[in-house]
Parts: structure tokens; C-alpha cells; sequence
């Protein structure tokens, strides 16, 4: 065993024994970070381009989102939604006008924040636009990613998240992303919701058509039907905007929120939504007892501070386009494709080479943790306090191991 590498196969294979292989992790087993970087067992350090999935937006550790968890845990962590507490305001509020709508409604991970919206949408179907009992339906695109809880893999088209998982959920139509035709026609009389992800993230980062977003903005306006953004993982400054939807002008009748919202600490998640919508729940038809925690709140006030200076955003927005055009220049020198906005791209590597899983494994090995997606896709979203230098970094090691 060569020197460096004391603890990490142990460690792997001890995590392998003890846990459900419901992942396949590359072999790397991080024991502290900070900012993009994050260190190993073993003391190896490396760049993180994966950013838990656009929940470490702000990087590992941002002082203020620390800072703000460290006050709040010597204060007051959990009063479940029985009481109130004295962080729930603000950070509803904040939240809120970040997001230019009446109200929200915190949760805790981006499924229930999906299943938040599919309820919301139900019962605003049934009580507001006359659906009747039990016909509600929601178009949903092919191709999506939502969750994992039993209601939202019904409607995956990936056979691995949703085979041996029925009966599953009637109530959802499938149509292809980016075909406003067909998305269209699935729309009837019971049709209560659109649920789409503005860009679809764990399909490979897919950047719809230009014009499909208002186009669907539009149809749902004249058909009396909600728009419902899952912006879990485009959202919160990924794309160089605040959310997804903006590079297009469209704004949805509900944003669903995840991820980046918890500042990479805690899970948090909302919806947010005018009172015409979110106004039909009434106590008792949904909640959590983590939903909106004090903890939560805390951190996730911080993170909508951080958001609401423009500065991530904008950063997003420079350091991307650096990133694109460096990745468009690979096209044809081993990527097939490159796609995205902002700090995050979608890559097919010519499966010729090698599949996504080895090329995650060789970046791994030059010090860059990124991860396939399908095939041979890997995406790249490193946190949005990554340098220049980090960034010209870590494409350039693609960029070595492509010409391998
Ligand atoms: C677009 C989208 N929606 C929902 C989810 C589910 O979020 P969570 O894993 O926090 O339940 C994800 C997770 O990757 C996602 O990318």
C-alpha cells in the first residue's frame, strides 16, 4: 500500500459494509473543507466541482453561514411548528421577497418541497379552479428529476429510480422537455399544474429551447393552469441569476427550493407562491416537524442575505462564461457536447474514451471531484467562491485527461 493511502480503502470498505449501496461514491472520503477545496482522510486535497449537488453554492464552510449556525446553536435549535420561535419571521419574509411572492412554505429536503407542490397544486385545483374530485392532473417533462419519495419516482422515465417502486401515483402526464406542442396538448380541463425543472440537472444539465419556458409560462396563463419551477438545483445562483427562469424572463406561480437554501449545513427547503395559492392550505393538510426550524431559518436567513447582495449571482455569471468558452474549446477533442449556464455545465465525453465514471475516477486521481451523471455525462458545479485560477484549474485537468 503506498504511504499516502493509510486510511482511505478501509474507510471506504467499512462505509460499504455498514450502509444500503443505494450510491456508488468515488473512492474519496473527505474529512474537512473549506471554500472549494476539501481535504481526505489521508490528507490529499481537492478541488470540489460537484458542490453536493448545488447545496454548497457558497462553498464549504462560509464564515457567515457558520457563524450564523454557531449563534443559533447556543440559542435555540427546534421548537416544531406547534410553536413559533423568533428566526421564523424574518426568514420567511426574506425569503419571500427574494423570491417576489406573497408567502412561503419551509420544509426541509427538495422532495418535500416537490410533494409540497403537488399537494398545493391539487387542492388549488379542487378548490379554486373547480377540478373535479379526485381528475386532478399534472404535465410533467420526460427526462426529469424531482426526488425519490413514491409519488415523485411514478413519474420518472429513469427505469433505475422507479422500477419495483409501484403501485405508483396516477395523476401525471409524461411529455418530452422542450416540446411546447406536446406539452400543450396534454393540457385539459383538470390539468391543475405544469412541474417542470428549468434546466434539467441530473439528466445531463439541459438547457431547453430557447422560448420554451415562456412559451409554457404562456400556455399556463391561458389555460389556468400553475407553473411550477423546480429550482432545487438551478436556482439560488447556479445559472448566474437568481433563479433559472430569469435568463428568460419567465416568472412561475410557485418556486420549489432546496439545496443551496440550507448554506451546505442544514437541509432546507421551501416553496414559495402568492396567498391565492399557498392561502389553500389550512392547518392541519400539510407541514414537518423540522419545517422551518430555528436552526434552519437561521442559516437559510443568511444564505437569502448572501443572495440578496447580487454577488454570487454575478460571479456565477463571469466565472461561467470563462468556464464555457474554455470547455467549448474541448469539443472535439474529446467532449461531444458541452452545455449549461453559469458555473455549471453538462459534458459528454466521447464514450470512445471513456465512460463518465472513469473520467470522474481520473480527475479524481489529479486532485478534481466532479460526477457522471448518465453514461458518459459528468457535470461541473463547483461553488460559486471558486477563483479563476481554481477554475482554469480544474479544466485543465480535463482537459489532461481527455488527451490521455
Ligand atoms: C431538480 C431537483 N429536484 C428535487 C431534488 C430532490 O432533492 P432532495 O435530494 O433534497 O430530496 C433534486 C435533487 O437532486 C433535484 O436536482
Amino acid at each position: 500500500m503506498i504511504e499516502e493511502e493509510v486510511r482511505t480503502p478501509a474507510a471506504v470498505r467499512d462505509a460499504q459494509r455498514w450502509t444500503a449501496h443505494n450510491y456508488h461514491p468515488l473512492p474519496v472520503v473527505v474529512s474537512s473543507a473549506e471554500g472549494a477545496w476539501v481535504t481526505d482522510v489521508d490528507g490529499r486535497r481537492y478541488l470540489d466541482c460537484l458542490a453536493g449537488y448545488s447545496a454548497l453554492n457558497f462553498g464549504h464552510r462560509h464564515p457567515k453561514l457558520v457563524e450564523a449556525a454557531h449563534a443559533q446553536l447556543d440559542r435555540l435549535t427546534l421548537t416544531s411548528r406547534a410553536f413559533s420561535h423568533d428566526r421564523f419571521a424574518d426568514f420567511c419574509r426574506e425569503l419571500s421577497q427574494l423570491c417576489g411572492k406573497e408567502l412561503v412554505l419551509p420544509m426541509n429536503t427538495g422532495a418535500e418541497a416537490v410533494e409540497t407542490g403537488i399537494k398545493v397544486a391539487r387542492k388549488w385545483g379542487y378548490r379554486v379552479k373547480g377540478v373535479a374530485a379526485e381528475q386532478a392532473n399534472i404535465v410533467v417533462a420526460e427526462g426529469n428529476f424531482h426526488g425519490r419519495t413514491t409519488t415523485i419516482v411514478s413519474f420518472s422515465t429513469d427505469e433505475d429510480a422507479r422500477a419495483d417502486f409501484g403501485p405508483y401515483t396516477p395523476g401525471f402526464r409524461c411529455v418530452a422537455y422542450g416540446d411546447l406542442d406536446a406539452l400543450t396538448a396534454a393540457i385539459d380541463e383538470n390539468t391543475v399544474a405544469v412541474l417542470l425543472e428549468p434546466i434539467q440537472g441530473e439528466q445531463g444539465v439541459i438547457v431547453p429551447p430557447a422560448g420554451y419556458l415562456p412559451g409554457v409560462r404562456r400556455v399556463c396563463t391561458e389555460r389556468n393552469v400553475l407553473l411550477l419551477a423546480d429550482e432545487i438545483q438551478s436556482g439560488l445562483g447556479r445559472t448566474g441569476t437568481t433563479f433559472a427562469c430569469e435568463h428568460e424572463d419567465v416568472v412561475p406561480d410557485m418556486y420549489l427550493l432546496g439545496k443551496a437554501l440550507g448554506g451546505g449545513i442544514v437541509p432546507v427547503s421551501a416553496v414559495a407562491a402568492d396567498a391565492g395559492v399557498l392561502g389553500v392550505l389550512q392547518p392541519g393538510q400539510h407541514g414537518s416537524t423540522f419545517g422551518g426550524n430555528p436552526l434552519a431559518a437561521a442559516v437559510a436567513t443568511e444564505v437569502v442575505r448572501l443572495l440578496a447582495t447580487g454577488e454570487f449571482q454575478r460571479r456565477s455569471a463571469e466565472l461561467g462564461a470563462r468556464l464555457h468558452a474554455k470547455l467549448q474549446a474541448l469539443v472535439g477533442r474529446g467532449l461531444l457536447a458541452v452545455r449549461g449556464r453559469g458555473l455549471w455545465a453538462g459534458l459528454d465525453i466521447d464514450p470512445a474514451l471513456m465512460s463518465g465514471r472513469e473520467a470522474s475516477e481520473r480527475l479524481m486521481t489529479r486532485g478534481v471531484l466532479a460526477k457522471d451523471t448518465h453514461g458518459s455525462t459528468i457535470r461541473l458545479a463547483p461553488p460559486l467562491v471558486i477563483t479563476e485560477e481554481e477554475l482554469d484549474h480544474a479544466v485543465a485537468q480535463l482537459a489532461a485527461i481527455l488527451a490521455e
